[in-house]
């Protein structure tokens, strides 16, 4: 399979925050938020893989700013690398001035998605290049991250972590 590139699987998803989507203190709620970047990291993996892709694991997510009511979200999400059939989807989340225009990142999430065939089972998916520094930062750390999102999920043994060991002896 013909590898691609991170900028190939690149989704922009912009929106307002409506009254209905808010918590009490006039923020967009959690879940709302949740839910939108879900939506942008499942387009992202099917542009990568050309399959249908489900949710596997939501690895990450910073809630580091709150957004306002009235606010214009950006949701940016992107394959950072891709394995045999799952996907690690970096999702940055901006919120722009309303008088200057200026973004500000507000949020940011890491899902891993898996591309499947029509009954549900994994498929194969492209491998990825990264491009730019960030990119290759990303692509760098992420069999670290699916090796501890794998070891909580009760899926592989803290001692096969070979990667995320690493990060503590060496
Ligand atoms: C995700 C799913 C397809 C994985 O199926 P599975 O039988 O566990 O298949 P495998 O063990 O072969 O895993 C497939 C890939 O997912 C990865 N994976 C599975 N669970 C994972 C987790 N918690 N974190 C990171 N990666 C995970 C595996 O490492 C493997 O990756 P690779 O092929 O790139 O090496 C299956 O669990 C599923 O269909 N879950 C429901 C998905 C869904 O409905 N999501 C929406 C929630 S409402």
């Amino acid at each position: 399979m013909l590898p691609k590139h991170p900028s190939e699987s690149l989704t922009t998803l912009t929106d307002l925050v409506l009254p209905s989507e808010t918590n009490p203190l006039n923020n967009l709620f959690g879940g709302e938020l949740l839910a939108r970047m879900d939506r942008a990291a499942s387009i992202t993996a099917r542009r990568h893989s050309r399959r249908v892709c489900v949710t596997a694991s939501v690895n990450h997510v910073a809630f580091n700013r709150s957004i306002p009511l009235g606010s214009v979200v950006t949701i940016e999400a992107k394959v950072s690398r891709s394995f045999k059939s799952s996907m690690e989807i970096f999702i940055d989340v901006w919120i722009e001035d309303r008088e200057s225009g200026v973004r500000t990142k507000a949020n940011e999430a890491i899902y891993t998605f898996v591309a499947v065939d029509d009954t549900g089972r994994p498929v194969e998916v492209a491998p990825i290049v990264p491009e730019s520094d960030l990119e290759k930062e990303r692509y760098d750390a992420a069999l670290r991250r699916k090796q501890l999102s794998l070891v909580l999920a009760g899926k592989m043994k803290a001692q096969d972590a070979t990667e995320l060991k690493a990060l503590f002896l060496d």
